[in-house]
């Protein structure tokens, strides 16, 4: 904001709100200001670099980015840098054939690769750039990357390096670096060592959660608040806090995600939240008003029922905020503003870490809604707290994969498998229940546990199996009481509990207990989402069915 302002002050007009305009703006503000000094003898009459442009706009920016510049003022040259968010180089000599073959461990060094003429590929995951070459180079914070006449340097950016005492620009060193050369199956490279993608995407969910809140939690301490930094929001928290109500709109796992912050969103803005499936808010074509917020929650920002929704949201005139994993979307560029997800590229086709990555990014939405209430903020700050033991905590329950396995076994002969939740855990409880019937292929209901007495209850037996979950909250007491009733009407009981908590929660014994570590309510669903996901990945491949592509679904639903 305050860069902003001092450009606006300069003469620069802005087309957007987004931070992103800012950037390329800047250097032109700082390309001007050296140049011209440089001309006036300060800058040591050197002529000045790209790169060095660069990390003058590198020390005026906060938060996590990865930048790619380009300028006619340096034709035939390239300048990235990043901090935070990922980013790689692949080199391919041209003429090289395509990238096939096994695994080497030579390394290239850079500077030894001759003057053959190269391309280059810039790209934030190595998925993007492996079926051009199988030289990739990954770099890292506080890194720029100069490419200049084919040639490439790497600088080391150091943040309290300014000017010198002549007052001109520091020269940067350059570092050598090595190229790592993979030739693995491009397919195997995605897969890494694991046998399916959404295997995979279960087990990187410690490191997707990390990436969707680096640079924006702040910790505290000295002269910060502790706190949530959302650069898409910050500048509209106001209105959104003054909306009339929120709809949170999607379709699928996105939908569970939105109800999985619902209460947290309340709770902390103080404002109603109503939520609506894609398609049958656009079947009933129901109200919405110019002062209703709207967020389209959507891991592909490309969903059919999503999108007509958001422009029906639009023509009626309510704010729209997307929350997406795909940068560049039809729906993060539909909406007003945005917060993106960044669990990185989801394959398979049950969504797994963009869910709890969708749901660790409202929660911090509900955080940055809830900043200014005083009365609110050691919730908060618990809150905050525990979204840094996260991933911790998500490696932990991980480590379940083997009793899911077990019981997957159990249950691969049965035909179907209710889920009771309730609280924060309703959205567990269908989106544990989605998981099962998308991918094993098996009958499988999520219900409300406070409904379990106006219908499910006649369905409750010796052989049926039930899941109850009862995680420490609010609830829990209630759900002790569901887990008696069931057991009374000797149901066939697996509770899911906080650890240390098994006896508690089945006094009487006589059911399989799934013990998880315990955070915060309104964090827990992330936790106890993740043996639903094994659980569901077992039984399929038990099943022998397709785990990345199930049957008759698609990833993105592009049509109605
Ligand atoms: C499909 C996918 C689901 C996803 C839903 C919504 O059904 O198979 O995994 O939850 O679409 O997709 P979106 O990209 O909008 O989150």
């Amino acid at each position: 904001m305050v860069l902003k302002e001092t450009l606006l002050r300069h003469g620069f007009e802005f087309e957007s709100d987004t931070d992103t305009e800012v950037i390329p703006k800047l250097a032109k503000f700082v390309y001007d200001s050296l140049t011209e000094d440089t001309r006036a003898g300060d800058g040591g009459g050197k002529e000045i670099q790209f790169s060095q442009v660069v990390m003058e706009v590198m020390r005026q920016i906060e938060g996590a980015y990865a930048l790619i510049f380009k300028s006619p003022h340096y034709p035939n040259e390239l300048v990235a840098c990043k901090c935070g968010s990922p980013l790689l180089l692949g080199v391919k000599e041209v003429g090289e054939a395509e990238n096939r073959g096994a695994f080497v461990e030579t390394e290239l060094r850079l500077a030894k690769d001759g003057d053959k003429p190269k391309e280059f590929y810039i790209a934030s995951d190595a998925s993007a750039v492996v079926e051009h070459t199988k030289k990739v180079m990954v770099i890292e914070d506080n890194e720029v990357l100069h490419i200049r006449n084919g040639a490439v340097r790497i600088y080391k950016f150091e943040a309290g390096k300014a000017r010198t005492a002549k007052g001109g620009l520091p020269r940067p060193a350059s570092i050598e670096r090595a190229l790592s050369i993979l030739a693995m199956e491009v397919e195997q490279i995605k897969k890494g060592n694991y046998d399916y993608y959404m295997q995979k995407e279960i087990h990187e969910q410690p490191d997707s959660l990390t990436t969707t809140m680096r640079g924006r939690l702040i910790r505290g301490g000295g002269d910060n608040v502790k706190g949530v930094l959302l650069g898409g929001l910050k500048d509209h928290l106001r209105t959104i806090r003054r909306s009339r109500r929120i709809l949170f709109i999607g379709c699928g796992t996105s939908y569970h995600a939105g109800l999985a912050t619902r209460a947290l969103v309340e709770e902390l803005s103080g404002v109603p939240v109503t939520m609506e499936l894609a398609s049958d808010l656009l079947d009933r074509q129901g109200p919405i008003y110019r002062e209703d917020t709207a967020f389209f929650v959507s891991q592909s920002g490309e969903t059919a029922d999503t999108l007509q929704a958001l422009e029906y949201a639009r023509s009626c005139g309510a704010l729209c905020v997307g929350v997406t994993n795909t940068v560049g979307s039809a729906i993060a560029r539909g909406t007003h503003f945005g917060v993106h997800i960044n669990a990185g590229c989801e394959i398979g086709v049950a969504s797994t870490k963009a869910y709890t990555s969708q749901i660790a990014a409202m929660t911090m939405i509900a955080l940055a809604l809830g900043e200014d209430t005083l009365s609110s903020r050691s919730r908060r700050e618990a809150i905050i707290d525990d979204l840094f033991n996260l991933p911790d905590n998500v490696k932990e329950v991980l480590k379940l994969d083997y009793d899911m396995k077990n019981l997957a076994q159990e249950l691969m002969e049965e035909q179907s498998l209710l889920v009771f939740g309730r609280g924060y855990n309703y959205a567990t409880a269908l989106e544990g229940a989605l998981k099962v019937k998308e991918v094993a292929l098996m009958h499988s209901e999520g219900i409300l546990a406070g409904e379990m007495k106006h219908g499910p209850l006649a369905l409750v037996d010796e052989t049926l199996p039930i899941i109850v979950i009862a995680t420490r909250d609010a609830t829990c007491s209630k759900q002790q009481s569901v887990i008696q009733q069931l057991q009374a009407r000797k149901g066939r009981l697996i509770v899911m509990c906080s650890k240390g908590d098994a006896d508690l929660m089945c006094p009487n014994g006589g059911c399989r207990v799934i013990e998880v570590p315990q955070l915060q309510d309104c964090l827990q669903p992330i936790i106890n989402i993740v043996p639903f996901q094994l659980l569901a990945y077992h039984l399929t491949v038990l099943r022998g069915f397709n785990v990345d592509q199930p049957r008759n679904l698609a990833k993105s639903v592009t049509t109605s």
